[in-house]
């Protein structure tokens, strides 16, 4: 539709030139002299040429705009490790094939050499854009450098890993601090300032991990009877959240007053142990997660959690409006964050079916 009103306009402004515009009235036409005439071809020429170059401007760009149909993006996911992680995988995935985009989409499986074979399958590619979800935020050597290099930006997408500035276009998520000092907040009020913690974080090194852990941390500041016993890594996953907080109960026991599990699938790991244990989640030992995933709403509907820090997976949709921009070399901001809440049992019923997730 732009196009057609760009042609529209050349077209007009090629009669104009002519001097075949449609003249508001009629004037007398001067009868030129050689000079004059000769003059008047010297500007017709050069006036074709000028509308020659403009077209072919136009046509060019044109052709070389990208449109969701033509934008080839290729994207590094992590792996599976979550529920949170397994929606985003869809919603990527899905986004993409409702738009036409051409997708080339590789799962790292949590390693980060996996991620960095990703990134120059997808510049030896060529593709338009690259999205990468970095598992770890360190060791990432001159891959970014390489992309720029190649002339392809770099969209990190819910994670970031520690690289120059320069060497991405923009990050878009979820603020992992502030998720930390929620869950703190929370966990100050439900304790009433006073606990004995168990942290389970998250995958060592991935900025999640760091960031809720911070988070968490600056809050506690203000409460002096808040005290974090135990930190371990869950690896974001059930299976190691539920084994981790077997061993810390071993170790603690009744002492634990409060969980904080960096995400949900680690919670509900935490809540079948702490349920082995002989005690009850949710009410002897408070528990707080992030992600807000279904299952944590389905927990704290049974009364077995207590709260739940939001950190939204849906990314596809936003993720490729942000790529096409970038493709088409349009302004975008740095950082793109989500907007996100916190849950509470008392009307998780009333929620769980509108989550998408
Ligand atoms: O990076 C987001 C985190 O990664 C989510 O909280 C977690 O569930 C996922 O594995």
């Amino acid at each position: 539709m732009r196009i057609s009103k760009t042609l529209m306009m050349i077209l007009a402004l090629i009669l104009f030139m002519q001097g075949c515009t449609p003249q508001p009235t009629k004037a007398p036409i001067p009868q030129p002299s050689t000079t004059s005439r000769q003059t008047s071809v010297t500007q017709q020429t050069s006036a074709a040429q000028q509308t020659a170059t403009l077209l072919e401007t136009v046509t060019s760009t044109s052709r070389n705009k990208k449109t969701f149909q033509n934008l080839v993006v290729g994207f590094s996911q992590i792996g599976a490790e979550s529920e949170w992680r397994t929606a985003d995988t869809v919603s990527i995935k899905q986004a993409a094939a409702d738009l036409g985009v051409d997708l080339i989409f590789m799962d790292a499986q949590q390693e980060l050499g996996n991620q960095i074979l990703a990134i120059r399958t997808f510049i030896a590619e060529k593709v338009d854009v690259i999205g990468i979800s970095a598992v770890v935020e360190t060791g990432w050597g001159d891959v970014f450098k390489e992309a720029k290099a190649a002339g392809i930006p770099i969209i990190f997408v819910d994670r970031l890993a520690d690289v120059a500035p320069d060497e991405y276009v923009t990050y878009m998520g979820s603020d992992f601090l502030e998720e930390g000092r929620k869950a703190a907040r929370v966990m100050a009020t439900l304790t009433g300032g006073t606990a004995n913690i168990v942290e389970l974080s998250g995958t060592i090194d991935s900025a999640p991990a760091v960031d809720r852990s911070i988070g968490f941390r600056q809050i506690l500041e203000g409460y002096p009877k808040m005290t974090i016993i135990d930190s371990e890594s869950g690896d974001f996953t059930r299976a190691r959240g539920l084994e981790v907080m077997r061993t810390i109960l071993r170790k603690y026991g009744k002492n634990i007053t409060a969980v904080f599990a960096q995400n949900d699938d680690m919670g509900l790991g935490a809540i079948q142990a702490i349920q082995e244990y002989g005690l009850k989640p949710g009410v002897d030992i408070k528990i707080v997660s992030v992600d807000a995933e279904r299952a944590a709403f389905q927990a704290m509907i049974a009364g077995t959690l207590n709260a739940t820090v939001e950190c939204n997976p849906l990314l596809g949709p936003p993720f490729f409006e942000l790529a096409l921009k970038v493709a088409n070399g349009q302004a975008v901001p740095k950082r793109v964050p989500s907007i996100e809440g916190v849950f509470y049992p008392d009307n998780a019923a009333k929620i769980l079916p509108t989550r998408k997730y």
